[in-house]
């Protein structure tokens, strides 16, 4: 995946100016920056939520597309199968419940997500996109607010279940990239 020169502004302030960057396919790569560098914007942008103003992104036409986005967009009145199930409606509620629980998400009892915590809605944001046909994966801050044993845990997860995937994940955290044993790319602007 190439991004050639990828300029961004709101209401006139420049977001992202120049941006180049080359994303290699079938691993994970972490996309670090400060806050408000424009992270998010770029995977907006990536996903075609966005349009950048100029600039072209290559190696992403044809690909399906999976992510989890920084805030939640989890469908409240829902349980976590009925969450995964309304985006991959061929998964077997066998399966969701077994992937579930390798997530520590086991007692599933037909409680609507609004009703869980927040890292446990986070584990099914996570769940939902992994477990839907995807090529590429974009995961914004995937692992926030998880407490250190339950972030490897996740991670693990993450590690085995995207094999041979391309995996962008934003994150603040450098040790998350050791532990996913991923390539770096520091998000820098001309
Ligand atoms: N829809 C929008 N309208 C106006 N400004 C926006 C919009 N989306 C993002 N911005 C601005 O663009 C800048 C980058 O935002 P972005 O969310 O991409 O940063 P980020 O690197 O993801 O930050 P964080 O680490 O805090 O999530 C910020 O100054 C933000 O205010
Ligand atoms: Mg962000």
């Amino acid at each position: 995946m190439k991004i050639e020169n990828i300029t961004k502004t709101f209401d006139g302030k420049v977001v992202l100016k120049n941006l180049n960057m080359e994303i290699p396919e079938g691993c994970i790569t972490c996309i670090m920056a400060p806050s408000g560098a424009g992270k998010t914007t770029l995977l907006r942008i990536l996903m075609g939520l966005e349009d950048a103003d100029s600039g072209i992104v290559t190696g992403l036409a044809g690909k399906r597309i999976s992510a989890v986005f920084q805030e939640e967009r989890l469908c409240e009145q829902m349980t976590a199968v009925e969450n995964i199930l309304l985006v991959t409606p061929s998964l077997a509620v066998q399966t969701i419940r077994q992937e579930l629980g390798k997530l520590g998400l086991g007692a599933d009892d037909g409680q609507p997500v609004s009703e869980l915590s927040g890292g446990m809605r986070r584990r099914v944001s996570i769940l939902r996109a992994l477990l839907a046909p995807y090529d590429v994966v974009f995961l914004d801050e995937p692992f926030k607010g998880f407490d250190y044993e339950l972030k490897v845990q996740v991670m693990a997860y993450v590690r085995e279940r995207t094999t041979g995937k391309t995996v962008i994940v934003v994150t603040h955290d450098i040790q998350e990239a050791f532990a996913l044993d991923a390539g770096i790319i520091e998000l820098r602007c001309e």
